[in-house]
Formats: structure tokens, sequence, C-alpha cells
């Protein structure tokens, strides 16, 4: 995000918090509508809305990191989700999450320098027959083996 992207989006955080500020319970519409202007919860955003709204860090911090909707970190253009359910963890889905993260250079949960990618595990995706199965954003692709994962990567880049 460049900077004044980002300014943009503080002067909007600005607008949210002037709209919920005295209404009770404030902090949950808050932390969403922030989530929706950046596709994530900055810790700039967050000292702001502490501020603003007199609530402790450790507080947002605590929500934030409870509820899965809220993320902390930049996400990016396609989110990978390695199963690492029972039944692809049997088939060797760990190899395959061991080679994205080799492919990619990031560790679970991370996103790629150039922000086309965030690596994630996931549970059980309701489709064990084609174990082991990875998802890239709405795509599917299962019975893998960690060579294909450089061919399938190419599609995305
Ligand atoms: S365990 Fe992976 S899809 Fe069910």
């Amino acid at each position: 995000m460049n900077e004044l992207d980002m300014k943009e989006k503080m002067k909007k955080l600005d607008q949210v918090i002037e709209t919920h500020k005295d209404q009770p319970g404030s902090l949950m519409p808050v932390l969403h509508e922030t989530q929706e202007i950046f596709g994530y919860l900055p810790e700039e955003a967050q000292k702001k809305i502490s501020k603003e709204l007199n609530i402790p860090m450790a507080e947002i911090y605590g929500v934030a990191t409870f509820y899965s909707r809220f993320t902390l970190k930049p996400r990016g253009e396609h989110t990978i989700g390695v199963c690492l359910g029972t039944a692809c963890y049997v088939k060797n889905a760990q190899q395959v999450f061991e080679r994205l993260q080799k492919e990619l250079n990031v560790k679970p949960g991370d996103t790629t320098e150039d922000g086309k990618f965030t690596l994630e595990a996931t549970r059980c995706l309701g489709c064990c027959g084609l174990a082991p199965v990875i998802t890239i954003g709405e795509d599917v692709y299962g019975k893998l083996v960690p060579d294909d994962i450089p061919e399938i990567l190419n599609k995305y880049r």
C-alpha cells in the first residue's frame, strides 16, 4: 500500500470512528469496517481506534486475534489453503505444504514479498476423496504430489 492510499484509508477510518464513537459496543463494528477498508487491521489503525474509542490496545488485539474474520497482516492477492485434515495428512499433505513454503519462500500464515500469495493451513475442506487437497482462492486442486506445485503456482503468477 503506498502512502497516499494509506492516508485515504486512514481518512475513511476517521469517518467510521466518528459514526460509531458514541454507540455502546462500538469496537466490533469499527474493527469490521477497518478490516473492509484495509483488508487487514494495520497497527496504525489499531492505535487510532484505541485512542479514539478509549479502549486499551490489548483488548483490541484480543478481539482481533479471537475472531478469524480479522487479520493482523496484509493478505496476498491469492490465499492458498493447504488442508492438513486427517485424510490429507496421511496422503502426505505436509510434504505439499513444505514444497509450497519453499517455492514461495514464506512461512505458514505469511504473505509473499510481492503480495501475490498468502499461505495457510486449513482444516478438512470436505473433499477428502481428493486428498491431499489445496485451494487457491476458489480453485481446488487434489491428489497432489509436491512436484505438481510449481506448475500450479505458475498459473497465478
Ligand atoms: S482431510 Fe483434507 S479434504 Fe478432508
